[in-house]
């Protein structure tokens, strides 16, 4: 095994962690890279279900390394709960690490996340409220706090008299939220500190270069998707970093010379949750058919998915900007009872006619565009115990070659159910 990346290719839920489980069975170190608790990852492994939102879904296997990468921000409470919830099911931590480069989510940014959602008349996002866009921004403004500073009192009391003033101006005259007193947060950060503890990785530079060094085995495990992409998604219906395979070589501490390869995981159609332009969104009954068959309720929040057909503008777009080597095609078996399926081949603008293979970047002009549809036959069989490409029904093994023309990018994996064991390594 090469060192892969698996990174969401549409808008989040595609099955990333299902993915990611089973090449982490031949990896030794799992990393996730960016974001935070924004992320439900499920695993279903030997018919018990796993949800993680911080943790990297390689945990299950004994004698792995699984960091949580500087490129996160971490919600100090929640994490703590995750690994209850893991220390519960008899899971092995002991290979959890956690970079002292990660960022802190304090309390403001999940209240200003709150507020912000709440508040918006116009232009709300349907964040996750967890957090992550205003941990982000004082990331990049400067202001936040990174787990390693948890350690000192000194670095702590002085970036503290930096931030705080700041930020209790802004709680208080921009949101009318409460304020924070230095005692609190130093008093709030002690907690934290025993909460990292554990699992804080101070030598993550030789740990990684020990792990480069020996030849071992890494993957990358993204959050989210391309389509969330704060540079290249739906701006601003977006999450606050960076999706993409990229973000693996910020987020990490290894460059880009380590990956191999990246796997861009996809559903066979689309699901979004939040607001924002989604060109091939089904609100009729067959969207309410793929959201009742495919389960398609949020991880972390319990919101009900938005559904569409495959949408392979924005998948096109996915594997050039996501730098995709392959793909991984889950819930295939969805369409099982289906009598037909559409895949998106290019955007009309009702306006003018005009036709778009390529994604439009301008989403406000997305309310205008409709999908041209090529219409595949189903193939009304239950595929969900198929193990071998070969013996996939014609139709299926068509629409998926169909897919690899259009894409110009092979499908490597084809997924048929949550179980480890329901997938297909295709050559
Ligand atoms: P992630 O955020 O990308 O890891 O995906 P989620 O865990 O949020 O959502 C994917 C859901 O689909 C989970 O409930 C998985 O157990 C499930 N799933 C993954 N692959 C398949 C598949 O091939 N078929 C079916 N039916 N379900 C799948
Ligand atoms: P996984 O890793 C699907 C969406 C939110 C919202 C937007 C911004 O499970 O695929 P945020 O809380 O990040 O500021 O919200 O991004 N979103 C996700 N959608 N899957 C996710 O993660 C998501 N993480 C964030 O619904 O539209
Ligand atoms: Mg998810």
């Amino acid at each position: 095994m090469t060192n892969k990346v698996v990174i969401g290719a549409q808008w989040g839920d595609e099955g990333k962690a299902k993915i990611t489980d089973l090449l982490a069975q031949n990896a030794d170190l799992i990393i996730r890279y960016q974001g935070g608790c924004n992320a439900g990852h499920t695993v279903v492994a030997d018919g018990k279900t796993f949800k993680f939102h911080l943790i990297p879904s390689g945990i299950l296997y004994k004698g792995k390394t699984c960091l949580i990468g500087n490129g996160t921000v971490v919600l100090p409470e929640y994490f703590e709960q995750e690994v209850k919830g893991l220390k519960e099911e008899n899971i092995d931590l002991s290979g959890l690490k956690v970079s002292p480069l990660a960022t802190i989510t304090m309390p403001w940014h999940t209240e200003v996340d709150g507020y912000s959602e709440d508040n918006a008349s116009k232009g709300k996002i349907g964040t996750t409220k967890k957090g992550i866009g205003p941990t982000y921004t004082d990331k990049m403004g400067r202001i936040a706090l990174k787990i390693g500073d948890l350690y000192s009192k000194e670095a702590l009391s002085e970036k503290l008299d930096v931030i705080l003033p700041l930020k209790n101006k802004q709680l208080e005259k921009v949101y009318n939220l409460k304020t924070y007193t230095k005692e609190d947060v130093m008093e709030l950060c002690k907690k934290y500190a025993e909460i990292f503890r554990p699992y804080v990785c101070f030598d993550w530079q030789e740990l990684l270069r020990s792990f480069k060094r020996e030849g071992k085995k890494i993957l990358f495990e993204g959050a989210q998707g391309v389509m969330l992409d704060i540079d290249f998604g739906t701006y601003p219906f977006v999450t606050s970093s960076n999706p993409v395979g990229g973000g693996a070589s910020t987020g990490s501490g290894y460059g880009p010379t380590v990956i191999d390869e990246v796997i861009g995981v996809a559903k066979a159609y689309v699901t979004r949750v939040g607001e924002g332009p989604f060109v091939t969104e089904l609100t009729d009954s067959v969207g309410d058919s793929i959201r009742e068959i495919g389960h398609e309720f949020g991880v972390t929040t319990g919101r009900p998915r938005r559904c569409g057909w495959f949408d392979a503008v924005t998948m096109k777009y996915a594997c050039l900007v996501g730098g995709l080597t392959s793909i991984a095609l889950t819930k295939i078996d969805v369409f099982d009872s289906f009598d037909e399926i559409k895949v998106c081949t290019a955007y009309k603008d009702r306006r003018n006619g005009k036709v778009y293979t390529d994604y439009p970047t301008d989403v406000y002009i997305h309310k205008y565009l409709e999908p041209v549809y090529e219409t595949h036959a189903g193939w009304s069989e239950d595929i969900t115990g198929i193990k071998k490409y070969e013996d996939l029904p014609i139709n299926a093994r068509k629409y998926l070659e169909r897919l690899e023309e259009i894409l110009e990018i092979p499908i490597s994996i084809v997924s048929v159910g949550p179980d480890r064991e329901q997938t297909i390594f295709k050559n």
